[in-house]
């Protein structure tokens, strides 16, 4: 038997059982680091969830804020709109259902304002009449903007005649309010239709909302053989210059205009 062969024998097999003895020792360094990634990797999950989570907030807030932004947006277009189509009436002597051709009688004027609106449109006013019930003297003392409205109107050749009741009789003190209201718009109903032509519209703009819508205008209109034929929504925007007046012992304050239409009647109910 040759020794050296066996003690060369047994130190490989020394070296083998010294591996076998390192390997615990590298695998238990391996299932460290193994330990050690997998809860970095927990905690990288969790940061990913927390974010995610604030993500989702930040997005839906992102959200309501764009659905808040979508009304004032709408309304800013609409706008817009509004004064675009302004704009192209004024340039061509128009102002909404208004325009220099027609033979336009006003009533019941506050400050001449919304005279003075169609009269800088048409340029020259010398197609249009503007009336109110009171005098000269007392749109001096009522009406801030009066004198100066009245100035100009004249000054673009508008007929202007004051003391002019709608109703063409005089106002009864006892009548309750509403029944006054009603019966003034009846009454010039009737005395506008006597002057109306074939063709010829009477307009009157008015609130829409209850209790106004009580007044049943149509109804008064068609009582006293006159017909709708239009109703546009009213707005202030349409008619730059003009500020609605509330009139009667508070004349120069202005009132919210809200809900209103424009209603066009016609006595001949085939012009419709
Ligand atoms: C609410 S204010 C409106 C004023 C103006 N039209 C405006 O839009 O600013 C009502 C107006 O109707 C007028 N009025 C009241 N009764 C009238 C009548 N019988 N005939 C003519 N105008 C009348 C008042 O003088 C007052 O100016």
């Amino acid at each position: 038997m040759d020794l050296s062969f066996l003690e060369r024998l047994a130190k490989q097999f020394d070296r083998v059982v010294k591996q076998f003895e390192r390997l615990p020792k590298q695998f238990g360094r391996l299932f460290k680091q193994f330990e050690r990634l997998a809860k970095q990797f927990g905690r990288l999950v969790k940061q990913f969830e927390s974010l995610a989570t604030q993500f989702d907030r930040v997005f839906k807030q992102f959200e309501r804020l764009a659905k808040q932004f979508e009304r004032p947006v709408k309304r800013f277009e609409r706008l817009v709109k509004r004064f675009e189509r302004l704009f192209k009436q004024l340039e061509g002597g128009r102002i909404n259902h208004y325009s220099r051709s027609q033979k336009i009688l006003l009533v019941g004027e506050g400050d001449f304002s919304f005279a003075l609106c169609l009269a800088r449109a048409f340029g020259s006013a010398d197609n249009m009449v503007a009336t109110s019930l009171d005098s000269k003297g007392s749109l001096m003392t009522n009406y801030s903007k009066a004198m100066t409205n009245l100035l100009e109107l004249e000054g673009r050749e508008c007929k202007i005649f004051h003391k002019v009741d709608a109703r063409v009789m005089r106002y009864h003190p006892y009548l309750l309010f509403m029944r006054f209201h009603k019966n003034l718009v009846r009454r010039f109903f009737i005395s506008a239709r006597e002057m109306l032509t074939t063709d010829g519209e009477i307009h009157v703009t008015h609130k829409t909302t209850y209790p106004f819508s009580e007044w049943k205008l149509v109804k008064i209109a068609e009582d006293v053989g006159l017909y709708l034929v239009g109703e546009e929504r009213f707005s202030l925007f349409d008619y730059p210059g003009y500020e609605n007046k509330r009139g009667a012992g508070i004349c120069d304050q202005t009132f919210p205009v809200g809900m209103s239409s424009t209603f066009r009647f016609a006595k001949n109910y085939l012009y419709c």
